[in-house]
């Protein structure tokens, strides 16, 4: 039986998430997956999480030795988005989608669902902390850990989720829309980071 290698390496992926990650085994970011996949109510290779795929993708490209809770940070940073109440969109009618209020409140329960569910499984306390840490300052930064995070966040953020807030303009109006992309631009920390984003910041202001 002849197999193509696209097919071949589909079902790896498929059955073995972790090897994405270099073929090194991250037993806890396997379940953080399953976690946040089943959180969000989808399947584990749905679309939807492609924004958390990318953000673990560009988290490697800016630091290749990148060890599991800074993964598991990447691929959990927007947890407290499944346990929302409101559908986002409505959220934004009156308020600014970089509102300060919203996101330390997004940060701080991630971080806490987070850090809940990994001393449930047993976790190590010192990995718990990190990950705490660097999901309470995803959106802002501060030290060099959350900026990692925050930097993978905003790429990944202009590769995949930029065009569904464009769909949003009609709704929120195009500077609410342009405030939201600038900033996820703006607060990218690293030289190499802004690097990357720049041509997808660029594509992305092209479609506004
Ligand atoms: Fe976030
Ligand atoms: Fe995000």
């Amino acid at each position: 039986m002849i197999i193509k290698k696209s097919a071949l390496m589909e079902w790896l992926r498929n059955n073995y998430s972790n090897i994405s990650c270099k073929d090194r085994h991250f037993n806890m970011l396997d379940k953080v997956k399953q976690f946040v996949n089943e959180s969000f109510g989808k399947g584990v290779n749905e679309k939807g999480s492609e924004h958390f795929e990318q953000t673990i993708y560009w988290a490697q490209q800016l630091k290749p030795d990148a060890d599991e809770p800074i993964l598991i940070a990447a691929y959990a940073h927007d947890i407290a988005r499944a346990f929302r109440k409101e559908n986002s969109e409505e959220t934004f009618k009156n308020r600014e989608l970089d509102d300060p209020e919203i996101l330390k409140e997004h940060q701080e329960e991630g971080a806490r669902i987070m850090a809940d569910f990994l001393r449930k499984e047993g976790y190590d306390e010192g990995s718990i902390k990190r990950v705490y840490d660097m999901i309470r300052r995803h959106e802002e930064g501060g030290d060099e850990e959350s900026d990692l995070i925050k930097d993978a966040d905003s790429i990944s953020y202009l590769e995949i989720n930029a065009v569904k807030h464009i769909k949003w303009i009609d709704n929120l109006g195009k500077d609410k829309i342009k405030n939201k992309i600038d900033w996820m631009y703006n607060r990218i920390s690293s030289d190499k980071a802004k690097e990357l984003a720049n041509p997808l910041y660029e594509k992305v202001l092209s479609l506004i």
